[in-house]
């Protein structure tokens, strides 16, 4: 422990962020099943997608493609040791080590793929976090057992995780239970969507949305807690924690009122970061729900599961905030965030709002509420970006954006005393939108050469914010 942050410590972990469905492609190679990634209809921000066999004779379709990470990694790990990466946060993909996540024996050529990735990121130094699931599950338990509205996906993903905690003990201390836990519950038309990308699950005609929302984030925080005392007992070296995706909600004005609906809309996804840490499911969240007529499958032994599993450290993914009105009807439609908009703030092309300053916010939250180490797993700005024939592209927009976020960070480190260790930008390449499919919203310190259609060399060029970013991390954030 360290006794007062003055620096940037000399452990911090400075890293990029990257998902296996965004980036691999290889979709139907090495034994791989198939995911709900892979027929995901990408219908754009607030259209809700559909479970579509149609997509999977399509070698081109996005997710089917990726950046094609899963034949080119051993050049594109080059690349990310160039920049002096400490850590990279990386996601497996379910359908490579079980293709219908019911197997009893998993795929060795999944297991061997991800050995070898790992041994080469460990041989440049650089520490391989991974996420477990990252808005994707095997199909076959979307179609057949309808995903985490059934408390039988628990057992399948403790499966998965044992074979993971067991094969690459050694290799990988931090893991990541899932992406963005919190999308689940928000029952709008574009966090439907949402809830299907996260938990592969699909809402049937008729059936009481909000009832399953709650219900199946339910079984992902047990299904966390259960991972987390097995992942001690394989290796007791291992931490485990779980991302959030948090953009802080501020009250548009200084009604009383919209203050405390600001407030219960944090509280509503909180309420899962609290019971991760605390150890406990909540009890204004049942009495909340009973109200509501809803009552949810806890068992007696769930308690003993939650306490025995709290996280050893918390994490989330930060973009942008929101603000929160009285009146719904000024929000914007379709957007990624509930929330309106902040008059006070810039925004990109798609709407996200750029404020570092909620960046602060939310790792003082985190820090003050939850008392344990933070990991900011993700941060970063899609911009529109093409090849113009000079080299690198000079992308200080996103130098920019990238600058001041780390500026609130360090404010957060050292003013504040945050108990931060690790930033995982997003992203290291260009990889598929997650939210629209398309690779024109590009987040990369490294240009991928490939259009929306799949067209493309795949060529790999660093922009000017790969260079700017190696330097951040050599000074280790001296000169911020
Ligand atoms: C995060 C996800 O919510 O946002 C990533 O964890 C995603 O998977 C990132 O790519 C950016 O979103 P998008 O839709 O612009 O790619």
């Amino acid at each position: 422990m360290h006794d007062f942050y003055s620096q940037f410590p000399d452990d911090f972990l400075w890293g990029c962020a990257l998902a296996a469905h965004q980036c691999e492609g290889a979709w139907n190679e090495g034994g791989k099943g198939i995911s709900t990634a892979d027929v995901a209809r990408l219908g754009g921000i607030g259209k809700a997608r559909q479970l579509d066999d149609s997509v999977l004779p399509h070698v081109h379709y996005p997710s089917h493609l990726g950046i094609d990470f899963y034949h080119q990694w051993p050049q594109d790990v080059k690349l990310l040791a160039e920049m002096g990466l400490k850590c990279l946060r990386l996601s497996m993909d379910w359908t490579r080590i079980y293709p219908k996540g019911i197997e009893a024996s998993p795929n060795p050529e999944g297991l061997k793929y991800y050995h070898a990735l790992f041994d080469a990121l460990l041989a440049h130094h650089i520490e391989p976090i991974i996420t477990i699931s990252h808005f994707e599950i095997p199909l076959f338990l979307a179609q057949n057992y309808g995903a985490w509205k059934n408390r039988e996906m628990i057992d399948f993903y403790l499966h998965y995780c044992q074979t993971l905690f067991t094969e690459f003990k050694g290799q990988v201390t931090r893991w990541l239970t899932f992406n963005e836990i919190n999308h689940n519950e928000n029952t709008s038309e574009a966090a439907m969507a949402s809830a299907y990308r996260v938990s592969g699950i699909r809402y049937d005609r008729g059936e009481n949305i909000s009832q399953i929302a709650a219900q199946s984030s339910y079984y992902m925080m047990l299904a966390t807690a259960k991972v987390v005392k097995l992942a001690h007992d394989i290796d007791p070296q291992n931490q485990v924690g779980c991302v959030l995706a948090l953009h802080p909600s501020y009250a548009f004005d200084c009604q009383p009122e919209t203050a405390l609906k600001s407030l219960q809309c944090l509280e509503s996804d909180l309420y899962i970061a609290d019971t991760l840490c605390r150890g406990n499911f909540p009890d204004y969240k049942r009495r909340q729900l009973a109200k509501r007529g809803l009552t949810l499958d806890i068992q007696p032994e769930d308690e003993c599961a939650f306490q025995q599993g709290k996280l050893d450290f918390v994490a989330f993914n930060y973009y942008s905030s929101t603000v929160c009105m009285l009146d719904e009807s000024q929000y914007p439609q379709g957007n990624h965030f509930k929330g309106g908009k902040n008059p006070k703030l810039p925004e990109t092309k798609w709407g996200w709002q750029i404020d570092p300053t909620g960046l602060r916010y939310a790792l003082n939250l985190f820090d003050r509420r939850y008392q344990l180490p933070i990991l900011i797993t993700e941060n970063g700005i899609g911009l529109e970006e093409k090849l113009s024939g000079i080299e690198p592209i000079e992308d200080d927009q996103r130098i920019a954006y990238l600058k001041a976020h780390l500026q609130a960070l360090k404010q957060a480190l050292i003013e504040d005393q945050v108990h931060c260790i690790g930033y995982c930008l997003w992203s290291c390449f260009d990889v598929i939108s997650a939210t629209t499919g398309e690779m024109r919203k590009r987040y990369g310190l490294i240009y991928v050469d490939q259009d929306d259609e799949g067209k493309g060399t795949l060529r790999r060029c660093p922009k000017k914010s790969a260079q700017w970013y190696a330097q951040i991390i050599k000074e280790n954030g001296k000169n911020l």
